[in-house]
């Protein structure tokens, strides 16, 4: 958390103005976090981690380009400036709208499977395209996350290379890129691993190759003692393999980054309005009843992630570990739990209805991954700009905008 985001008033009269559940960007620090990745040749920002307009221009004017995974992704790729040689669309396999916009633009595909090749070359003809490895092992903050090894459905098995780079050569396409991508909120145990096997594919496709992606996964300390991510080790490893790669291909093989969460995490903030306070008697927890639910937030229900939640312009009253909850009618809609629902609570002060709580470091698959459970409207996004202003960047979405139409439609 940085800049105005520590600034409770500030906060609290965002919340006034425009309601809640309220994310709240601080544009500045998004900006800021683009210098954790200076030592990599380029960056490309993972979209589907927060795709808000502010967000993405802010990284665009920083120098980064993007990763995008579905036609509604690139949307918002091109309505905030990305043009198509900056946009790379990595999948296992396409949609039809992905393939429409794959092809109008021609944009530069990170194919996934040896199907997507053969998707590639049948849309944009003869071309360049990069191949997502599966190296055989992964790592993740959830198993749920973990996106290598014999039991994830993402890239290419390792394996298979021998074959798919006969397959792309039949079909015209040039590989230029290889891309890797074990998992998300990785501790940076198995880098060393990673390198090695991604030399390997080089080695493979060293006529071609061009550019290596080490994918992004870049644990974020949600909690006040976790350790940084050791960014200076992860670099200096990858930069290494880098040279020794340019020395083997014979030309400058260009080092990418293509983080998510690092890059948004500590920008991003959830206002939420206290509704009242129960308790569930001796022994037992007390809640506080909020009006953002799992529809809005939904990292602890579905990993046990922990975010830090505090109690705008409580002061120094005394706190007590307490309980989150939500509105929504399903009882795994509480915020302060660990992994397979285990409480954990949070010291908290007494809440009065009306009252404000912050819920922290929610810029990283927070609004990106909120529905519309029980009706609910999505939660409106404020940015404030480097400048410290603020503004409405998105109002919340209502899914009985369509009301009207249903009704029509049953007739
Ligand atoms: N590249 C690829 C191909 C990816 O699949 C992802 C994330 C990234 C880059 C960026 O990873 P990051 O740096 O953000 O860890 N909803 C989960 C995270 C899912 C990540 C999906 N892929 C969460 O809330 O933790």
């Amino acid at each position: 958390m940085s800049g105005r985001l520590h600034d409770e008033e500030f906060i609290a009269g965002l919340a006034a103005a425009h309601g809640t559940p309220l994310y709240v960007y601080d544009l500045g620090a998004v900006r800021r976090n683009l210098e954790h990745f200076h030592a990599f040749d380029s960056v490309r920002y993972a979209v589907k981690a927060n795709s808000n307009l502010g967000v993405l221009r802010t990284l665009r004017e920083g120098g980064a380009r993007c990763e995008v995974v579905s036609a509604g992704e690139i949307a918002r790729a091109r309505a905030a400036g990305f043009e198509p040689g900056e946009v790379v669309y990595t999948a296992d396999l396409m949609d039809h709208r992905a393939r429409e916009s794959v092809r109008d633009l021609r944009l530069h595909v990170n194919a996934g499977s040896a199907t997507m090749l053969e998707q590639v070359a049948s849309l944009c003809g003869p071309g360049d395209v990069t191949l997502r490895i599966n190296p055989g092992f992964g790592e993740g903050h959830d198993e749920k996350v973990t996106t290598g090894g014999a039991h994830s459905k993402h890239g290419i098995w390792h394996e298979e290379l021998p074959s798919v780079r006969a397959q792309a050569q039949e079909l015209g396409l040039r590989v230029t890129g290889l891309h890797v991508h074990i998992g998300s909120g990785l501790e940076g145990h198995l880098v060393e691993r990673t390198v090695e096997s991604m030399g390997d594919a080089v080695a493979l496709f060293a006529e071609t190759v061009t550019r290596v992606s080490c994918g992004g996964g870049m644990s974020y300390p949600y909690r006040t003692t976790d350790e940084p991510f050791d960014m200076g080790r992860f670099a200096s490893l990858w930069l290494a393999g880098r040279d020794r790669w340019s020395e083997v291909v014979g030309r400058r093989v260009e080092l990418e980054a293509e983080p998510g969460r690092l890059l948004v995490a500590n920008a991003g903030m959830l206002v939420t309005e206290v509704c009242g306070m129960k308790s569930t008697g001796a022994g037992g927890a007390t809640f506080v009843l909020v009006d953002a639910g799992f529809h809005s937030m939904i990292r602890p229900l579905l990993y046990g992630a922990f975010h830090r939640i505090t109690a705008l312009g409580a002061g120094d009253r005394p706190t007590s570990p307490k309980m989150v909850a939500g509105p929504l009618c399903e009882s795994a809609d509480v915020f302060t739990q660990g992994k397979a629902g285990v409480p954990v609570p949070q010291p908290l002060p007494d809440m009065e209805p009306g009252e404000l709580l912050a819920i922290h470091d929610v810029g990283a698959y927070g609004a990106a991954m909120a529905s519309c459970y029980n009706s609910r409207p999505l939660p409106a996004e404020v940015v404030i700009h480097p400048d410290g202003e603020a503004a409405l960047a998105r109002p919340a979405i209502d899914p009985n905008q369509f009301l009207e139409r249903e009704r029509e439609m049953l007739r």
